[in-house]
Parts: structure tokens; C-alpha cells; sequence
């Protein structure tokens, strides 16, 4: 979504900008811009279409200045164009501002301004900001900006400048990241940490109803009712290495490759192997709370929705909770029972989630423990949430979700195994899953050996536009989520069903052109696999399974077969997810998708 990076200093501020809109790209956008002041003349330029454009562009009008804003746009309130791309100017043309979120009573304002003889020349919600921000401007850039600010509804994360004052940029966040880079003799403002990595590690999040003004030498913190923050900056411990591609083509294809290291990092110091049990620090303060709890509830979307949805099939095998999942765009609207004897866990890469975010409000209204599962460290749903856990899965660039997915998975089993050996759970248990989370890294790494011969399979399966994904129990989630990375990526119609619906509905779609990928793991649902395949092979379909090493009698049923290690039930699920990535991945590859940015899509969905 929407990116923002801000610059004040000594040196010349766009480059700087152009580079941390480049480390924004990820996050899907439609249009470009940034004005840079030299504290004489202001250059404005915006651009459709992606930063290199924008980049080219400023070669013909050479912008220079030391202090300057910038925005990626992904279009909300008008379609992409120069006009409605931002920085956002008013009639005057003094204040310049970029917006990240959604003024909810932008139209009642703007008629008010249209009342008093303003014009527009956007369709943007953004734009009443500036023209608001220019009516209140007595010479004070963030008082007028406070007065304006409180006759807005909705979200936003803001930052602008004015002409009179080429000195100083006024940030303002509710409900849309804003983070201060303290760089030496520099400031620097972004609305995703890794825009300012290559600048600084030194990081202080705004909160909601908070504004910052950054002067050339210093800067300060208020509320909204002007009461002084101070907060000390935070170290933020991912370099700039670990948001690089590292010779891979794509940072999906290496992050995909990172997820042995991912999961080891996702256990490090958080398994006690001796008992059988797992140990939590984020959780500590309210262990005692939650296991004394009758049910909890998963919210999240997208694929972090999908990690809830395997989590309920382990936490029902190993604690006594009765389990819920729930999107959590449907969370927040539904009547459910929410009280002290309810865990609310929010799961989600970002932590930036506006559904998920608004999901947690609503639990927490309501008197629930919530709790949060996020790889981004200080970002909203982990400062929101009571207690939690963090990834520490490093940055994750490429649209489409992978490492963290698998991360989630694995904590969300060590949260299982932390309530269950309180309570059903016995110690051989405990212990036959804690060793087989072990051998996750060494497995899953033999499984990435195979990546050659899952790109040729998958360079065989490109041309088909239609897939069925099928699986039972632990691995009907895993369907689901292997159709939505082909989905994503490839723009590909793909459905993820539980293999017993087949009957029900889908196979009447079933023909030469409508491939299935099976995920056929050796346990109690084997039997029932192959006769869904059977179904399918009796009306000329194609199969595709993803079958546990050694069984001899699959490669007799389907077309082809990727093999992976085999682990126990609960934790064979995220074995059976790698082929999935790297299916995915290669059939977008061979159909020349855009694979780190694809269509439409971005990496924090950060409005409704
Ligand atoms: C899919 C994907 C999205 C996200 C979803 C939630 O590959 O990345 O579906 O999972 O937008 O995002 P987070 O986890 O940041 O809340």
C-alpha cells in the first residue's frame, strides 16, 4: 500500500528519497512523487507507473534540496494519475503533503471548502487535507496542521512542509505508520522501517495521535492536545543485507529459500527438549491467564488467515481449548462472545493489518486477553496487543507471503505445545513433537534441493489457466494457501478445497485443462486421497501430488509426484507447503508475472 519517506539534513534529498521509494516498491503501488525544497524554489514531480519513471522524470527537471517529502500511491478515492498521485499541493501552492490512509469525511469537508470558493485538482481525499491545512496556517505549520486534524475522521499517516518554512517537516499518524529515522545530522521519516535502514537503525514509532516535527538540527514529539513525548529510539537489528536479494531473481524465490533459517530462528531458545514443552518469553506475564482460558480465537487475513486455520487443527489435537478462526474483516462485525475466559490471538506478518488492527480493538473492548503473533517488531498490532511473539523471520519483501507463513506455523505450534503440556498433553507427546520441530531446518532444506525438478514440472503445468488444490485435514489449509500464492502471483485461477467436498461441487469442473494439485501425506487420510484421485484421473484430469518420501504406490495413480520428507502429522502440513512456493513461483516465472509486485496487491494492507 501507500509508501511515505521524508528527508531532512545536509545532503541532497532526492536521491535519498528516490532510494527509500525503491525499498517501498514491494509494498504495490500505482504512482509516484516527491518535492524537494532548496529553501528558495520547491520541485514538485509525480509520476504514474513505477519509481524508475518517476526517477527519469526528475533527470529532465533536476530537483535539488537538502529537505524533501515522497509517496508511492496505491489508489484509494481516484484512479492513477499525475493529478491524484501525491505530494498534494492546495491553491496556493505552499503546503506539499503526502497521505497514507483514508479521510472517511473527506466529501462533507470538501463541500464545506467548495462552499468558500476552493477547486480541486484531484479526486483525492488527500487533497481537502492541504486546502484545510492552508485555511488554519497563521505561520505555524503543526498548529495549523493539529486544528485540521481534529475535524478528520478516518486514518492517516502525514507528512508535509511548507514553502514559508524550508526548514522543518510536520509528521502526524492515527492508525497509518509513521517511523523516525535519527540518522548523524539527518532526520529521516518513513511509514515502513525498510526505507530507513540504509540510513540508520536508530527508530522511534509514533503513536496514534502523535506528531512530529523534524527541524534541520532537532526534533520533537507531541499529542494532539500539544502534551510533550519523550521517547527514546529503538534499535532495530535487521541490516540492509537482510532486505537485499542476494543474488536470487526474486526476494519471494529467496525468501522461500531463507525458511530453514526462518524456522530455526522461529525455535531458537524456545524449546525445552528435556520436558517436552515449548517456552515463550512474549507470553511469560500471561501464562497463567491463558491457560486457565475455555477458548481462543485467530484472527488475521490473507495467508496469515491460513496459518490460523492449520493452527485450530493442532491446538484441538494438543490443548483443551475450543478454537475459532475467523477473517478478521468478519471478526469485527460479528456478535460473538468475547470475555475474560477468551484468548484473542491476532496473527499477522505486518502487525499493520487495519482489519486486523480494528479486530483486536473490538476483542479487546470486550474484555478479551489479546494477544498478537507479528514479524514486524514495534509495529501497531504488537504495541496493541497485551502480550505476544515475534517471528524474527527478518524482513519479508516479496508480496506473496512465505517464510513468515511457515514461521507462524511453527510458533503457533510451540503455543500449542505451551498450553497442552498444561493441560492434556502428556510428556511422551510433548516430547515426539518438540524433537520432530527439530528436524524441520535439515528437512525442509532437502526439500529446496528438489527445486530444479519442481521448475520443470511446474514449466509443464504454465499454460493451463484453471487449478483445483485438494487436501484433508492438517493440509486443507495448506491447499488453500498453495492456491492463493498461484493466485497471487500468476494471476491464475486457483480454488483450495477440502478434498471430501470434491463431490460436492467442484468436480463438475474437472477436464484435461483443469489440473489438481494433491497433497497426499502417509497418514489416516491417505486411502480417502487416492480415491479423490481416482475421481479425478476417471474424467482425464491432471494430478500433481505432493507425497511423503517413500511411498511407492502414488507415482501409479498421478501424472507427477514431488516428494518430501516425512515429520509427524501436525508438522507435515509445513513440509507440504515448500513444493506449493515453488510451484507457484515458477509457473509466474514462466508466464513473466511480475513476481515481487504483482498486480494490484500490497505487502500491508493498511485500510479496510
Ligand atoms: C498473501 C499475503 C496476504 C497477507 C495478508 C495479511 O501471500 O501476503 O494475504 O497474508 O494481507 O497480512 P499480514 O499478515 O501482514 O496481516
Amino acid at each position: 500500500m501507500c509508501g511515505i519517506v521524508c528527508y531532512i539534513g545536509s545532503k541532497e534529498a532526492t536521491p535519498i528519497l528516490i532510494e527509500g521509494l525503491k525499498r517501498l516498491e514491494y509494498r504495490g503501488y500505482d504512482s509516484a512523487g516527491l518535492a524537494v525544497t532548496d529553501g528558495k524554489e520547491t520541485c514538485l514531480v509525480k509520476e504514474v507507473g513505477k519509481v524508475s519513471r518517476l526517477e527519469e522524470k526528475i533527470k529532465e527537471d533536476s530537483c535539488r534540496g537538502t529537505m524533501g517529502i515522497a509517496h508511492t500511491r496505491w489508489a484509494t478515492h481516484g484512479r492513477p494519475s499525475v493529478p491524484n498521485a501525491h505530494p498534494q499541493t492546495g491553491e496556493e501552492d505552499k503546503v506539499f503533503l503526502v497521505h497514507n490512509g483514508i479521510i472517511e469525511n473527506y466529501l462533507s469537508l470538501k463541500e464545506e471548502l467548495l462552499k468558500k470558493g476552493h477547486t480541486f485538482n484531484s479526486e483525492t481525499d488527500t487533497e481537502v487535507l492541504v486546502h484545510l491545512i492552508e485555511e488554519y496556517y497563521e505561520g505555524d505549520l503543526a498548529a495549523a496542521v493539529k486544528k485540521v486534524l481534529r475535524l478528520v475522521q478516518g486514518t492517516f499517516g502525514i507528512a508535509l512542509f511548507h514553502r514559508d518554512s524550508p526548514d522543518q517537516i510536520v509528521l502526524a499518524r492515527r492508525g497509518s505508520p509513521l517511523i523516525l529515522g535519527i540518522g548523524e545530522n539527518e532526520y529521516l521519516a518513513a511509514s515502513d522501517v525498510n526505507a530507513l535502514l540504509r540510513h540508520t537503525n536508530q527508530v522511534i514509532h509514533l503513536k496514534d495521535n502523535e506528531l512530529a516535527i523534524l527541524n534541520r538540527d532537532d526534533f520533537s514529539i507531541s499529542d494532539f492536545q500539544d502534551r510533550r513525548v519523550i521517547r527514546e529510539a529503538e534499535t532495530i537489528e535487521w541490516g540492509q543485507d537482510a532486505a537485499d536479494k542476494k543474488g536470487f531473481d526474486h526476494y519471494m524465490l529467496k525468501e522461500i529459500f531463507e525458511q530453514p533459517d526462518a524456522v530455526e530462528n522461529a525455535l531458537r531458545g524456545r524449546l525445552l527438549e528435556g520436558e517436552g514443552v515449548s517456552h515463550l518469553g512474549g507470553l511469560e506475564g500471561v501464562l497463567d491467564r491463558l491457560k486457565a482460558m475455555e477458548r481462543i480465537h485467530f484472527v488475521s487475513c490473507g495467508t496469515s488467515y491460513y496459518a490460523g486455520l492449520l493452527a485450530r487443527y493442532i491446538f484441538e489435537k494438543v490443548t483443551d481449548f475450543s478454537v475459532e478462526v475467523e477473517y478478521a474483516s468478519e471478526f469485527r462485525y460479528r456478535n460473538l462472545r468475547l470475555d475474560e475466559k477468551t484468548a484473542v490471538l491476532a496473527i499477522s506478518q505486518s502487525g499493520e493489518t487495519a482489519d486486523t488492527l480494528a479486530a483486536i480493538r473490538e476483542a479487546k473492548r470486550k474484555g478479551a486477553l489479546c494477544l498478537g503473533l507479528v514479524n514486524v517488531v514495534g509495529s501497531t498490532i504488537a504495541k496493541e496487543t497485551e502480550a505476544g511473539v515475534y517471528n524474527h523471520a527478518g524482513p519479508e519483501i516479496g508480496v506473496a507471503s512465505t517464510k513468515v507463513f511457515l514461521s507462524q506455523c511453527v510458533i503457533l505450534t510451540l503455543m500449542a505445545l505451551l498450553v497442552g503440556r498444561y493441560q492434556r498433553l502428556s510428556l511422551t507427546e510433548g516430547l515426539f513433537i518438540t524433537r520432530a520441530l527439530r528436524k524441520l531446518p535439515g528437512q525442509l532444506r532437502r526439500i529446496l534441493d528438489q527445486a530444479p525438478r519442481i521448475e520443470e514440472i511446474a514449466r509443464r503445468y504454465a499454460q493451463y489457466h484453471n487449478f483445483l488444490y485438494i487436501g484433508r485435514l492438517y493440509n486443507f489449509p495448506i491447499a488453500m494457501e498453495g492456491a492463493l500464492k498461484l493466485k497471487e502471483i500468476s494471476y491464475l485461477h486457483a480454488e483450495g478445497y477440502a478434498a471430501g467436498e470434491m463431490k460436492h461441487g467442484p468436480i463438475s469442473l474437472i477436464d484435461p485443462d483443469f489440473p489438481t494439485v494433491a497433497i497426499v501425506p502417509r497418514d489416516s487420510t491417505y486411502e480417502k486421497m487416492i480415491n479423490n484421485i481416482q475421481e479425478i484421473k476417471a474424467r482425464d484430469g491432471k494430478v500433481v501430488a505432493v507425497a511423503a518420501e517413500g511411498d511407492s504406490e502414488i507415482a501409479g495413480h498421478v501424472d507427477d509426484v514431488i516428494s518430501v520428507p516425512r515429520s509427524i502429522d501436525i508438522l507435515q502440513p509445513l513440509l507440504n507447503t515448500i513444493p506449493l512456493q515453488l510451484f507457484a513461483y515458477y509457473i509466474a516465472r514462466e508466464r513473466g508475472c511480475d513476481i515481487d509486485k504483482p498486480r494490484n496487491l500490497a505487502k500491508s494492507v493498511t485500510v479496510e
